[in-house]
């Protein structure tokens, strides 16, 4: 397989879970310590070699491209208040190189049909699709990049993975593989929120794929699956019957940051992590628990 240029960022889900915050800002654009969601998943993809993103998002969600796009009254400002700093990091949301596209999704069909909405852009090459609210924490290269390797190396379709409590299953698509060699695994067989006593494994897929150009066929003979949406999952159990696939089981800690504690636990771990904020960070943390009570740190 050929290296990927081109990623997919589906963001026109309606974000249920985090209402009443979603009602005007889009859960992508919620922030983490000091970035929205969104950023997270634009530098992996960036990292990994992409120069093409795709947006697809719906007409309630005008932050997200004009987050990508240029602030001219707001650069200005700024660098006639000589905030250097600030300036860079309002340019820097995406790097020279890349450029950002738009396309939308009429009507929430699901998070296949969303993929499909980017096949004018994509074409028939191989390509990622990125959930930002999966967000993946890594000391080393990014989930994407890492996957982005092995596609090359199979040669085949590359979609993470991660084991899940068996309680959990009926929240993901969760693979069956023939076992793995390293971090990847061929797949048997993939099928959308199982419940936990019809699961073929506890191995859950997590929202990074790198995907064969021909998943764009397999998804407009898609109909409706689980939850009555056009879903990634079963055309890619479509994908299977033609291509070999592997599931990957990628270095790094997922956050599921559609879900108020997966947002909290991420907070809490970029900003013990951050490079500035740390230290005041940590104490914090730990004046919080001591004064609620929950530990005493004497
Ligand atoms: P989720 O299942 O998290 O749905 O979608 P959601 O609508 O974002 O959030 P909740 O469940 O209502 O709180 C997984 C990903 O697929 C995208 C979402 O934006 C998210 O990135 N998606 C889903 C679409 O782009 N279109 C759809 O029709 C469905």
């Amino acid at each position: 397989m050929s290296r990927i240029r081109k990623a997919v960022f589906p963001v026109a889900g309606l974000g249920t879970r985090f209402l009443p915050a979603t009602k005007t800002v889009p859960k992508e654009m919620l922030p983490i310590v000091d970035r929205p969601l969104i950023q997270y998943a634009v530098d992996e993809a960036v990292e990994a070699g992409c120069d093409t993103l795709i947006f697809v998002t719906n007409r309630y969600k005008h932050a997200v491209a004009d987050y990508f796009d240029k602030a001219y009254e707001l650069e200005q400002k700024l660098e006639k208040s000589g905030k250097t700093e600030q300036l860079e990091l309002v340019r820097n949301v995406l790097p020279p190189h890349v450029r950002a596209v738009f396309v939308t999704q009429a009507e929430a069909l699901g998070l296949g049909h969303a993929v499909l909405c980017a096949k004018p852009i994509v074409g028939n090459e191989p390509f990622a699709v990125l959930l930002p609210d999966d967000l993946i924490w890594n000391r080393g290269d990014g989930a994407l990049k890492q996957m982005a390797d092995a596609a090359e190396d199979s040669g085949s379709s590359v979609i993470a993975v991660q084991d899940v409590a068996r309680e959990q299953t009926g929240s993901y698509g969760i693979v069956a593989t023939d076992g793995f060699a390293g971090r990847s695994g061929r797949i048997r067989a993939i099928v959308e929120k199982p419940k936990p006593e019809d699961a073929p494994s506890n191995l859950a897929v997590v929202g990074r794929y790198v995907l064969d150009g021909r998943i764009f066929d397999l998804l407009e003979k898609t109909t409706p699956g689980a939850g009555g949406e056009i879903q990634l999952t079963d055309a890619i159990a479509a994908l299977l019957e033609e291509q070999q696939v592997h599931a990957y089981r990628f270095q790094g800690t997922r956050f599921d940051c559609g879900t108020h504690l997966g947002l909290i636990e991420a907070t809490i771990r970029y900003a013990l992590d951050h490079e500035k904020l740390s230290d005041a960070a940590r104490g914090m943390m730990q004046d919080a628990l001591s004064e609620l009570g929950v530990v005493d740190l004497d």
